[in-house]
């Protein structure tokens, strides 16, 4: 019986074992990178996450919205009370209704939440040829790769090969992009970063990769804004039970010492 069936396991065997065959226009792993808040003891870079901050308000908000902030949450990054005031107070807000049931517009408080570019989710594909440009709030986490594919992504536009793996010739429609990162390589976001794209407040000079680099720790920190002090508790408890265990082996020591 077990021999009858083993060259059908050996089959069953080798056909999951085969290395599956080439897709086209296969996305590629993102290289590596180093951040500085990964790690057991990492912490967030304040100076790149204000300058993140100012390329999504400056570059990505035009398009893509962060529903989960608000603008108080800035303090996070080292803005203060006033600065964070100053911020909001750049962005209209409808609010109400009144008295007498009108919806007004006023400048934006501290305890609004970012205001998104579009109305609503059809107003932002009209906008961009059908494409949805997604809420940044979740981007890093909800990618696999995280910080290294955002990364990858925002610097991995090139000029497409000639021809794909079966030799026939790519063509990129209007309004798609070649990406090597991106999913079947072709993205409706055109390359968002330009050199010198923004003006750094803090002089820092603005590559595409320094850019990148920045925001990619901005939506990182926003989509886990208490990471640091996550991690002071884990060593607290830690350094805990290391007191704790010694304590625990000295009574043991001490109790059983009568027994002998
Ligand atoms: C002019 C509008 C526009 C701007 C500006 C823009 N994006 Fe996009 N973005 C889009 C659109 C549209 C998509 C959807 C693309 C698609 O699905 O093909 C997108 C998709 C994305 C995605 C998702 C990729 C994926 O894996 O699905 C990320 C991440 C992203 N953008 C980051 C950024 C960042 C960071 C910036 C600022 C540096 C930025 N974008 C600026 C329009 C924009």
């Amino acid at each position: 019986m077990y021999k009858k069936s083993l060259p059908l396991v050996l089959a069953a065997f080798v056909a999951f074992a085969a290395p599956a065959p080439a897709v086209a226009a296969e996305a590629l792993a993102p290289p590596k990178q180093h951040w500085a808040h990964q790690g057991a003891f990492g912490t967030y870079d304040k100076a790149a996450l204000q300058r993140g901050f100012q390329v999504y308000k400056e570059v990505c908000a035009a398009c893509h919205g962060m529903k989960l902030l608000s603008y108080r949450n800035l303090a996070g990054i080292g803005y203060n009370e006033d600065e964070i005031k100053a911020i909001a107070a750049e962005y209209t807000v409808i609010d109400g209704p009144d008295d007498e049931g009108e919806m007004f517009e006023r400048a934006a408080r501290p305890s609004d939440r970012f205001k998104s570019p579009f109305a609503n989710d059809k107003a932002a594909r009209a906008a961009n040829g059908g494409a949805l440009p997604p809420d940044m709030s979740l981007m890093v986490k909800s990618r696999h790769h995280h910080e290294n594919y955002l990364f990858a992504l925002l610097t991995g536009y090139t000029t497409p090969p000639e021809t794909d793996a079966e030799g026939e010739p790519i063509i990129v429609p209007a309004g798609m992009y070649w990406n090597k990162y991106f999913a079947g390589n072709m993205i409706a976001m055109a390359p968002p970063l330009v050199e010198d794209g923004v003006s750094y407040a803090d002089g820092t000079s603005a590559s595409v990769e320094q850019m990148a680099r920045d925001v990619t720790q901005f939506l990182a920190w926003a989509g886990e804004p208490h990471m640091e002090e996550r991690k002071q508790m884990g060593i607290k408890v830690i350094l805990f039970m290391l007191v704790f265990a010694g304590i625990m082996l000295a009574a043991k020591r001490k109790v059983w010492a009568a027994v002998h």
